[in-house]
């Protein structure tokens, strides 16, 4: 399996370029999001899909993101409701997934819905993103670029420390601004069901709508495959809500206080959503239990707070 040369290209014109050649011939190319990395492949090949659920290692129950370059893409592989266009009107780009019926003809590989009678579909924002699918001219199945059930990549290293040599290449445009993946909206009938929360935050999805969503949990019909408990997790054990770090344990911090570690000194949820991922990857390499401070459950620490649960939660 690691048996690839993984290229680090920049985001000049011919890197792209190169980048879009090796999608084109179906390799694995990691790409920069708003969000976190993804890992990219043709979303219509086959083969170039299969890789890459062996280069994650990620179980071929769980469907990939189709990112694509213009929302007006988005009716040739999903029926779009009112409600969809209206959402997808209001935020994308940007850091929103929405789970839709697959269309008709839509020409997609089978493995990247693993056979559910939806797609996830997402147009990101980030230019290098933008500029990537316009070179590749069609959809590119993107899971994020970690290992399955690892911690996410917010950088070009860590996607090369986690799939480097099974992977074609990584193209570095340096940190990822949002920092969570995207939000996951699907729709159950005409209700809008929140499958992981991400990006954006509930409150403007749901004043978008001008209604509330449920919870994927709620006892719901619809499939929500990746919400493994267990996920997102470091190597060591994580305690949440810990005022203070017990002996042994590294501590990371949010708002005001000490920490070996801070998600953000004046406790502002979006540095600490574009910090956590580097910080959990960072104090996972120190090899000590990490105690993490509360995080509010208002705004982006509704996504805080699910990935630092899933961190947390037993090992499956
Ligand atoms: O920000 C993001 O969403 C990043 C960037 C690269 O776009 N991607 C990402 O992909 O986080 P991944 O594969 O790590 O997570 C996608 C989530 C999974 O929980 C998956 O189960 C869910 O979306 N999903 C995808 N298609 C689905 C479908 N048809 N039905 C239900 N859930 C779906
Ligand atoms: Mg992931």
């Amino acid at each position: 399996m690691d048996d690839r040369e993984t290229q680090h290209l920049g985001t000049t014109a011919p890197d792209l370029a190169r980048a879009a050649e090796l999608l084109r011939q179906g390799g694995l190319v990691a790409f920069p999001t708003e969000t976190v990395y993804g890992l990219g492949a043709d979303a219509r090949q086959g083969r170039a899909v299969a890789d890459l659920f062996a280069a994650k290692g990620r179980p071929a129950f769980n469907p990939l993101i189709v990112h694509l370059a213009d929302m007006a893409d988005a009716a040739q592989y999903a029926d779009l409701s009112d409600d969809a266009a209206r959402l997808a009107q209001a935020f994308w780009p940007g850091a929103l997934t929405l789970v839709l019926p697959l269309a008709r003809d839509h020409g997609l590989s089978e493995l990247v819905t693993a056979g559910l009678a939806t797609v996830g579909l997402r147009v990101p924002a980030h230019p290098v993103a933008r500029a990537l699918l316009a070179a590749f001219g069609g959809p590119l199945a993107g899971p994020s670029a970690n290992p399955s059930g690892r911690i996410s990549p917010t950088t070009a290293q860590h996607v090369l420390a986690g799939l480097s040599g099974r992977i074609d290449a990584v193209i570095d445009a340096g940190p990822c601004p949002v920092g969570v993946e995207s939000t996951v909206v699907g729709f159950d009938g005409e209700t809008p069901i929140l499958l992981r929360p991400g990006g954006v935050p509930l409150d403007p999805l749901e004043a978008a709508l001008g209604r509330r969503f449920s919870s994927w949990d709620d006892g719901r019909a619809i499939s929500a495959p990746g919400q493994l408990r267990s996920h997102y997790a470091p190597r060591v054990r994580v305690r949440l809500n810990a005022e203070a770090p017990e002996p042994g344990e590294v501590y990371l911090g949010f708002g005001s206080g000490t920490g070996d570690l801070n998600l953000s000194p004046s406790g502002d949820l979006s540095e600490a959503a574009a910090r956590l991922f580097a910080c959990l990857h960072q104090l996972d390499a120190l090899g000590r239990p990490i105690a993490v401070a509360p995080i509010p459950e208002t705004g982006l620490g509704q996504a805080i707070n699910d990935r630092l649960r899933r961190a947390a939660a037993p090992r499956t």
